[in-house]
């Protein structure tokens, strides 16, 4: 399956420390900024799908899941601590001027 990027906003809608959700395609895609540092993720908690965006607590590039404390690192989408065992899908994201491109597919 091929991918393709989306621009899902700009650069300036999710500040230092941010987590902020996009729809992408029907896909809820939450864009990180983590300290600078962007990435985009799932938005949907691996548990029992949970908004991070929403929900969640961002330190560093480590996301604390507000419904029942799973941690997840935004940068591999690996689990840090349960009860989240699957790991959340992240997706490459690249800034092009003040765009945000996401790849999806
Ligand atoms: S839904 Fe995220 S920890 Fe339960």
């Amino acid at each position: 399956m091929s991918t393709r990027s989306v621009k899902v906003g700009k650069v300036g809608a999710v500040r230092p420390g941010d987590m902020v959700a996009f729809d992408v395609d029907g896909a809820p895609i939450a864009v990180v900024n983590a300290d600078g540092r962007m990435f985009a993720i799932s938005d949907r908690c691996t548990h029992e799908e949970c908004s991070l965006a929403a929900d969640g607590i961002l330190e560093g590039t480590v996301v604390t899941c507000g419904c029942h404390g799973a941690q997840f690192d935004v940068a591999t989408g690996r689990v840090l601590a349960p009860p989240a065992v699957e790991p959340l899908p992240v997706y490459p994201l690249r800034v092009v001027g003040d765009d945000i491109l996401v790849e999806v597919g």
